[in-house]
């Protein structure tokens, strides 16, 4: 959590409403492997972050709500029974949808002023909105006592993207954000949204996050049509998702299907099976092993599922040429973003330097490195 960003929040709303407020740090999250599987039922292995949004929010007695995003410099003010989505890609989709939702579940709630700020690049594939939208909706559930479980915050959330955003995205992230524990990862299974907690220590290694900055705008629409031809591959199967799919089951349907659609369907099968392997190797210790099923991973997702793009394939090829480097892969749902590195904690500087000098030579502009800290999930700051 970051002490400064948290100050910022409360002092600005002080000074601006005149009124304590109730402060939330609401983490980003990682995922070590399950890519693009939790909208299929399937397992995920994300943890939360020491970067996310802070939030300052109280009630208030004017008659209408207002939103500021600090970093932006852009402030929103709205009723709560005209509430519609904004244009797509603006900010307070992800205040409004959250709110929608919230009254959508008969719960009753006033007015209210937000104040966020956050330190996770924006299309870094570390998940900025679900962390937006969690400190909305546990802001919310605090100051009006609406009672809501963490469970069914997170849904909520998860709807506001939905509905609100436009982005039919799966569990995995605001999962990650709300319950994520310190020095964990989480083995989730998206089906029963429940997981299974893992503690972190790679001794002499370490995971590394290097953002290619670069976020491309179809990315939403793609990842809509992604989840779309999974659906449709389900349905010819005869079964609720992907997840209840084997390689074997799918080859009974080849020929129904476009070659593109079956290895999409095939990544998602494959996947889901690496997630399970991954566990048990991070039980067992086997970093080489996890390290190459991350490579699997990426492989899948770039020239199966087509997520990757130039700079995530160039990142990963870097680790590559690296034997400190166990695995890496690009992270969240693609086309830019963070690629996760698995990297001996004595090579992981010297690797991160290379590797950003290679990618500013071959596209003419900076990639960033991130050292993460797994962490607590949405939480009040007292
Ligand atoms: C985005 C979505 C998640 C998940 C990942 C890909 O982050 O929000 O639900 O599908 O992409 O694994």
């Amino acid at each position: 959590m970051s002490a400064t960003l948290v100050r910022n929040v409360k002092d600005t709303f002080i000074e601006k409403f005149k009124t304590e407020p109730l402060l939330i740090f609401s983490p980003g999250r990682i995922n070590i492997i399950g890519e693009h599987t939790d909208y299929n039922d399937g397992f995920v292995f994300p943890a939360a972050v020491n970067k996310g949004i802070a939030a300052a929010i109280q009630k208030s007695d004017s008659d209408n709500s207002t939103a500021i995003a600090l970093d932006l410099n852009s402030s929103i003010d709205f009723e709560l029974d005209k509430l519609k989505p904004s244009k797509e890609g603006s900010w307070e989709n992800y205040v409004f949808g959250v709110v929608a939702e919230i009254q959508n579940k008969n719960k009753i709630i006033g007015n209210f002023n937000i104040i966020f700020k956050g330190n996770i690049p924006g299309g870094a594939g570390m998940s900025s909105s679900a962390a937006l939208e969690n400190s909305v909706v546990f802001g919310l559930n605090e100051i009006f006592n609406l009672g809501l479980t963490k469970h069914e915050m997170i849904l909520i959330s998860q709807k506001a993207e939905h509905n609100y955003v436009g982005v039919k995205c799966g569990i995995m992230d605001q999962y990650a954000s709300m319950f994520g524990i310190k020095e964990n990862a989480l083995h989730l299974d998206c089906r029963t949204i429940a997981s299974k907690p893992y503690e972190i220590d790679f001794k002499e290694h370490q995971l590394m996050l290097i953002n290619t900055n670069v976020k491309h705008s179809l990315s939403d629409s793609a990842y809509n049509d992604r989840r779309s031809a999974c659906e449709a591959v389900s349905e010819l199967l005869g079964i609720k998702a992907l997840r209840d799919a084997s390689e074997a089951d799918l080859v009974t349907i080849k020929d129904k299907v476009t070659p593109a659609n079956y290895q999409k369907a095939l990544y998602v099968i494959q996947e889901n099976e690496r997630t399970l392997k991954a566990a048990k190797a991070i039980e067992e210790n086997d970093l080489e092993l996890l390290g190459s099923l991350i490579y699997q991973s990426h492989e899948g997702l770039s020239n199966q599922y087509h997520v990757s793009c130039d700079e995530l394939d160039f990142l990963v090829d870097q680790a590559k040429q690296n034997k400190q480097v166990l695995g890496a892969r690009m992270m969240g749902g693609g086309f830019g973003g963070c690629t996760i590195n698995l990297v001996s904690k004595s090579e992981a500087k010297s690797f991160a330097k290379n590797a950003s000098k290679a990618y500013k030579n071959k596209f003419k502009k900076d990639c960033s490195v991130y050292f993460i800290e797994l962490s607590e999930g949405t939480h009040i700051v007292k």
